[in-house]
């Protein structure tokens, strides 16, 4: 598993398609993006069809590019019309809603999708590698079946915490912040009316997080909306959502600290984080020598993924009112074993 995994023959081309394209383009991102996670497609996984990625007005109105382009006039415009086509859409839904035949619910409430600060988006929302990124997203999307397999029992006890705890709530706002390929759709089943807001700064990870909804059952997709952005300047207005979720994000993202005080920033007050992320072993001396020193090839290779990162501290010192915090090892993931997992309550 993780780095020590054998590759395929699937794995070996795209290996080489990326390391191609890192010589020839200089992105920023390394070469041989998938190489730590599980890559390997499951025997007993069908290889996952792109599905189609609808283009719709509120996606144009709050695309990457406009939300980080700064103030200008015509994003302005095309995120106003954004607003009016969905409006129009929700009335619809509503409509049919009412006759019974749409289940679940799509959320009403929403919660607005602003421009994050100019700067700090120049700042951390970096150029990427196109085919760097579309490699990495289906490795995610289909690499990482027997992670989510053996971190299911705990991920579905927090995210049954969470849910109950929002459960007075008619239309909560989650945001998942890099939501990736969306493997944590299946923790929203039967939830009603969720406000789902995703924010990754991969446009790649689109569509396969619609087919993870979509095969959830998270539909109708109204309530998901899937935005370009970093956690570094999340594009949500303060005080504005009820929960972020941050699944393995916190290793990749350029300024955990800030990422962390951003995802504060929006919540509510009595909000909260959930968050699952592997770390530096806090049990192991020998393995966190080893995630010490294969974290810079690491980084290389898999879209900014740190091994050594101490996210348990961060999340300590962002100033959360309560914290429900857990440091746990999976067995099968080597150096993504330890893992700190969580609610944070603003
Ligand atoms: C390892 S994947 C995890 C995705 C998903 N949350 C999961 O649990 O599988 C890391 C995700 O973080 C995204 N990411 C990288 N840098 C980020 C940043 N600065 N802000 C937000 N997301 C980021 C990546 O594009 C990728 O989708």
């Amino acid at each position: 598993m993780g780095l020590d995994s054998p590759p395929k023959t699937w794995y070996a081309t795209a290996m080489l398609l990326m390391l191609l394209q890192s010589t020839t383009s200089g992105g920023p991102r390394g070469a041989d993006a998938l190489s730590s996670y599980n890559c390997s497609p499951s025997p007993s996984l069908p290889w996952r069809a792109a599905p189609s990625l609808p283009r719709s007005a509120v996606r144009m109105a709050a695309s990457g590019k406009e939300l980080g382009g700064g103030a200008d006039p015509e994003v302005d415009r095309r995120r106003w019309l954004g607003g009016v086509a969905r409006t129009a859409s929700l009335v619809g839904g509503a409509a049919a809603c009412s006759t019974g035949c749409c289940s679940p619910r799509a959320a009403y409430g929403l919660a607005t999708i602003a421009l994050p600060a100019p700067e700090a988006a120049a700042a951390y929302d970096v150029a990427r590698n196109q085919v760097q990124d579309a490699m990495f997203a289906q490795g995610m999307a289909i690499g990482m079946v027997d992670y989510e397999r053996e971190a299911a029992p705990a991920k579905k006890r927090l995210f049954g915490r969470l849910f109950s705890s929002l459960e007075d709530l008619a239309e909560p706002t989650v945001v998942e912040v890099g939501m990736g390929s969306f493997p944590n759709a299946l923790y929203y089943k039967g939830r009603k009316g969720v406000d789902i807001v995703g924010v990754d700064p991969n446009d790649r990870m689109e569509m396969y997080a619609r087919d993870s909804a979509a095969r959830a059952g998270l539909v109708p997709a109204d309530s998901l909306r899937i935005v370009h952005g970093v956690s570094e300047a999340l594009p949500l207005e303060d005080n504005s959502v009820d929960a972020v979720v941050c699944t393995l994000t916190l290793c990749s993202v350029l300024d955990p600290e800030r990422s962390v005080a951003e995802m504060r920033r929006v919540l509510k007050p009595g909000g909260r984080l959930l968050f699952w992320e592997h770390v530096l072993s806090q049990t192991n001396p020998a393995l966190a020598r080893r995630q010490i020193e294969l974290t810079p090839a690491q980084v290389r290779r898999a879209d900014g993924c740190h091994l050594d990162r101490r996210t348990g501290e961060v999340i300590h010192a962002a100033g959360f009112k309560k914290l429900d915090m857990e440091y746990l090892e999976l067995k099968n993931f080597a150096l993504l074993n330890p893992t700190v997992c969580g609610i944070a309550y603003k």
